[in-house]
This record gives structure tokens, sequence and C-alpha cells, in this order.
């Protein structure tokens, strides 16, 4: 088995050589944070919400993707990893809207909004991001309501398998669909409810 050592935010670690930074960060003791990561599946790097730097290395990169390389020496918290983190969750936040009691749970639970304090955001910066309103109320199983959507991903990445559910479209009107869009009721989703216990928005219930 092949190891390597890195520093992360200066404390030394040695771990797999394939380990992502996220992993060697937490075996440093170093939390980062995570947005669009699902523990057990394969990182799809979409959020930037773990960003961080590399020494000697131009731009950020993000750790739930990076794998982890012999003499890397990483910084988390550096001003700006912590700017860059700040802007992806307010474009997160644009994307999201205003919060729903009903769907996200309203700003007090929702885990974006959450997040986002955690960075010191109180204030919405950019405006919310118009999209067409997409909701599926078809199946008595789960329902949909899309308009908070933030795109992270984590349902898809849930379903796994089964890959019922994917991104339709590009650009500004990317969105989340079942089954080569049909309905919730019409696609061969089996309702396990794993993609309502990933969405960090609360878009399935
Ligand atoms: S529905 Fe929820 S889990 Fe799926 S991409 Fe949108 S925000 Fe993420
Ligand atoms: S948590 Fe790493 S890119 Fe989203």
């Amino acid at each position: 088995m092949q190891y390597v050592t890195l520093t992360i935010d200066g404390t030394e670690v040695k771990v797999r050589a394939g380990t992502s930074l996220l992993e060697a960060a937490k075996k440093a003791g170093v939390i980062i944070p995570t947005l669009c990561f699902l523990p057990g599946r394969p990182a799809r790097g979409v959020c930037r919400v773990c960003s961080v730097a590399i020494i000697d290395r131009r731009g950020l990169v993000p750790a739930c993707a990076t794998p982890a390389a012999e003499g890397m020496e990483v910084e988390t918290q550096l001003p700006v990893v912590q700017k860059a983190r700040r802007v992806v969750l307010e474009l997160a936040l644009a994307e999201h809207g205003p919060c729903d009691k009903n769907v996200c749970g309203g700003e007090q639970k929702c885990q974006l909004v959450q997040l986002a304090r955690k960075h010191g955001i109180r204030e919405k910066r950019f405006d919310t991001i118009e999209k067409t309103s997409r909701e599926d109320l078809s199946s008595d199983n789960i329902q949909v309501q899309l308009d908070g959507c933030i795109l992270c991903d984590r349902c898809i990445q849930a379903c796994g398998d089964l890959q019922i559910i994917a991104r339709a479209e590009r650009g500004a009107g990317t969105h989340i669909i079942f089954d080569a869009d049909r309905s919730m009721e019409e696609s061969n989703c089996i309702a396990c409810g794993d993609c309502v216990a990933v969405c960090p928005v609360g878009v399935f219930k």
C-alpha cells in the first residue's frame, strides 16, 4: 500500500495515496465544510464549498475531489479561501431563492442558510435567480417542489445505481428530472426515500 505525506494547515498527516484532501484534512483534525459531497459516493465536485488552496499551485481546488499527493501544503483558512467559499454560498442562496417553511423548513431550518450563516453571511448579496417553477405532486409517496433546488446533485448521487434522477438542460435552464422527465408517479422510482434524506433544501417530501 502506498502512502503520501502532506500538511493541512501546517499539520503533517500521512494517508493512503488516492485519499481525498477532505479525508486527509479530517485525519489531521481539520474540518472542511461541504455541500454537494455525499459520504460513500464518488465526489462530483459541483458546489466548491470545500475549496482549499495548495501552496505553489494556482487557483483553488475542491477538497472532496482532489487526491492528496506527496509534499502538498494545503491551506483551508486563508482569506482567499474563505472569500471564495462565501461567494459560492452567496450564489447558492441566489439559486435557492426565498426560504419556504413548507419546503426547506424556513431560514431557521434550511441547511443552506445555516451553512451560510456559519460563514458569516447574514444578508443575500445576489438577487434570486429566476427560473421556471417546477413541482410534481403526482406521487402519493414523494412530492417534489424544485423551485428552491440548488443543483447540488446529492439526490442524483443518492439515487445511485437506480439512476432515476438526473440533470436536464444546461445553463440557466438546468434542472432535476426523473426517469427521462416522466412524472414521479410514472417514473420507476421505488420510493426508497434516499433523495428525501439527502436534499439540503427539502425539495422532496
Ligand atoms: S433536489 Fe435537492 S438534493 Fe437534488 S440537486 Fe436539488 S438541492 Fe440538491
Ligand atoms: S463539497 Fe466539494 S465540491 Fe461540493
